[in-house]
């Protein structure tokens, strides 16, 4: 608890190019979240050098990540929005984590295995350890709900297991957080390949709208979308297409699926995908006027970058100096 509110922390990589679902599926949500808990979202760089990166490229994706988030409508007075690498209390976490954690439990790790088979020739300790890191950021600022994907929950249960481990030794250290899973309607899926999550990593650039999309490549991905031969703007489980043009349609626009299936009754494929790209050019052009707004304001981010990182840093070492006094490091001298 911070004044009275629960705690709420996420996080997000800065690679790839963020993508409608990530929108849709996270940041939207997180808008909704920040009045109720307090919150800490995060650009989480460490976790990214788990893969090789190009350091540029990293550094200036992690500040458009950043700036993103405050462009999505994220208060940066109310959320604290930083770069996990500027709090290093995340790494020391880590590292004491890391000695409460077996082998055993981390090699039980779905996305383990998964990026090891995707990156065979760099199958690093940091690839391993990654949950350990990710228990650190969560536990860090005791929070009470974590926002994840269906993909995450598997980590968010071995942070658990850490903390729970970790407490029943030293007693009520860690407060055990809970997922926090959005409404279901909002996993959007390929646009290619519908039984597929839209990735930023997909190779298909079809198959995914990027935030940063402009309105013609919108229209024409929507126009190209996968869809059926029925022909008929239906909700049901065998048009997955349509499934998840309707779901897109009715989280850009707050329609019900009833009544946008009302809505396109008696008519084609064509006119329903045009309204599609439209509504979600509606929410991504004004988006993107606000991040280029606020990425030319140099000065400004400057100041919440050192602001929050100073805020995720008072809350994130009071947890670590517990943590060390517990395991028995001594006593700093003053
Ligand atoms: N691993 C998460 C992802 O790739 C990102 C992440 C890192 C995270 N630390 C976190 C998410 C803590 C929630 C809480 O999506």
């Amino acid at each position: 608890m911070i004044d009275d509110k629960k705690v709420l922390f996420s996080g997000m990589q800065a690679t790839g190019n963020l993508t409608l679902g990530n929108y849709l599926g996270a940041l939207k949500n997180w808008l909704t979240l920040s009045d109720e808990y307090e919150c800490f979202y995060s650009v989480v760089d460490l976790h990214s050098i788990t893969v090789r990166q190009d350091p540029a490229e990293l550094r200036s994706r992690a500040r458009k990540l950043l700036t993103l988030y405050i462009a999505a409508g994220l208060d940066p007075k109310k959320n604290c929005i930083y770069y996990q690498s500027h709090v290093s209390a995340h790494a020391e976490l880590s590292w004491i984590l890391n000695c409460f954690t077996y082998m055993g439990e981390l090699n039980r790790m779905t996305q383990f295995k998964d990026k090891s088979a995707k990156h065979a020739d760099n199958i690093n300790a940091g690839l391993f350890t990654y949950p350990v890191l990710m228990a650190a950021d969560i536990l860090l600022y005791q929070a009470d709900v974590v926002p994840v994907g269906k993909d995450q929950l598997q980590h968010l249960e071995i942070t658990r297991d850490i903390a729970q481990r970790f407490n029943a030794i030293y007693g009520d250290v860690f407060t055990i957080p809970e997922p926090y899973l959005g409404k279901s309607g909002a996993k959007i899926m390929s646009l290619q390949d519908p039984t597929k999550k839209m990735s930023k990593s997909d190779e298909n650039v079809n198959a995914s709208i990027y935030l940063m999309d402009d309105k013609d490549t919108i229209i024409r991905k929507f126009k190209r979308a996968v869809t059926d031969s029925d022909g008929c703007v239906a909700y049901n489980d065998t048009q997955i297409g349509i499934h998840n043009l309707i779901d897109i349609y009715s989280a850009c626009t707050g329609k019900t699926p009833e009544e946008i299936v009302k809505e396109f009754d008696g008519k084609g494929y064509g006119d329903f995908k045009l309204a599609v790209g439209e509504s979600v050019a509606d929410i991504l052009m004004p988006l993107q006027e606000r991040f280029h707004q606020l990425e030319k304001d140099k000065a400004y981010i400057d100041g919440i970058i050192k602001e929050n990182a100073e805020k995720a840093g008072y809350f994130a070492n009071k947890t670590l100096r517990k943590v060390q006094k517990k395991v028995g490091f001594p006593e700093r001298i003053r």
